[in-house]
């Protein structure tokens, strides 16, 4: 189990500084017990598996990237923005994550200010880097300079593949609203690539290992993230690290946890201080159930018979 490096007091104080979840509804004599409780959304763009969730009130928002669209059956341009369109009209006024797919600057604003208005609830998905990975022409600040121009346009707007706090806090101060940590893809890098004689994690914090004749160091993420602990807590460690520095500075950056690989993980962030969980639909199925409740309802059921006449 990670340990704690915030007090559940910090955790607290950032939250109630935010707006309520589930705020009171007028006439209603019952305030919502958890109105202060992690919001939760569907990681997935199919339609199918998102309106039975959206109508139990399971979820409350919906993020997509262009892979999940891709996966949900769009072949082409025209498709994708089918798609986007109908997820937002299904849950409006709550929130679609719609990821660009420009990657300059100019291109990139004019794509988002076109999305937006597909609908009021649409979030612009920003990726926080790695322009230079797809093309070393790119700017290396194309996204923090984006999501500082969608901010000066009211535009709302989430730094995607987020994977250190740096990352977090460089998007926060340009003026995301949302951050997206990708905790299952930091730790399925930690076991792909780790050295298998060192600490778990040290393939993110090289602390030992020289990258060039200049003893320059590979260090991606700080040594409590990456090494300070079980390589599958690597996740949740970062969500608490970025969630003690947007405390120290009352950063009200919503910290949306994503990539998620099984159902502990998401009270493991719940623990760390994360705003929303975004879910695929595979593990919100599971989230009602467990092995023991499984045969305690079987017991019930049993049992239940003797009363039937
Ligand atoms: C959500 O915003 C992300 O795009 C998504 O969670 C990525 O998940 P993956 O690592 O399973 O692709």
């Amino acid at each position: 189990m990670f340990s704690i490096i915030q007090t559940k007091a910090n955790t607290h104080s950032r939250r109630i500084r935010q707006s309520e979840t589930r705020p009171a509804v007028e006439g209603k004599k019952l305030s919502h017990p958890s109105n202060r409780g992690p919001l939760v959304f569907a990681d997935t763009a199919v339609i199918d598996d998102i309106r039975p969730l959206y109508k139990a009130g399971i979820i409350s928002g919906v993020t997509t990237n262009p892979s999940l669209i891709k996966k949900a059956g769009a072949t082409n341009w025209a498709e994708a923005v089918d798609i986007a369109k109908e997820l937002i009209k299904l849950v409006t006024p709550n929130p679609v994550l719609l990821e660009l797919t420009e990657l300059t600057e100019d291109a990139m604003i004019k794509q988002a200010v076109e999305f937006s208005a597909w609908g009021g609830n649409v979030v612009i998905k920003v990726p926080v880097g790695g322009y230079q990975a797809v093309d070393q022409s790119y700017d290396t600040y194309t996204g923090l300079k984006v999501i500082r121009s969608l901010w000066a346009k009211d535009i709302k707007c989430a730094a995607t593949l987020v994977f250190n706090s740096t990352q977090a806090l460089w998007a926060a101060n340009a003026g995301a609203m949302f951050v997206a940590p990708f905790l299952g893809r930091l730790g399925d890098y930690a076991y792909a690539n780790d050295n298998p004689e060192k600490q778990p994690g040290n393939s993110l914090y090289c602390i030992e290992d020289h990258k060039n004749a200049n003893n320059d160091q590979n260090v991606f993420n700080t040594e409590y993230v990456a090494c300070g602990g079980a390589r599958k807590d690597i996740g949740p460690r970062l969500i608490q690290e970025i969630s003690a520095i947007f405390t120290n500075y009352d950063i009200n950056t919503q910290i949306l946890a994503a990539s998620f690989r099984n159902f502990a993980q998401l009270s493991e962030c719940a623990l760390a201080g994360v705003d929303i969980l975004t879910i695929p639909a595979n593990i919100l199925n599971d989230v009602c159930d467990h092995p023991l409740t499984s045969l305690g309802m079987e017991s019930f059921f049993e049992d239940s018979k003797v009363f039937v006449d």
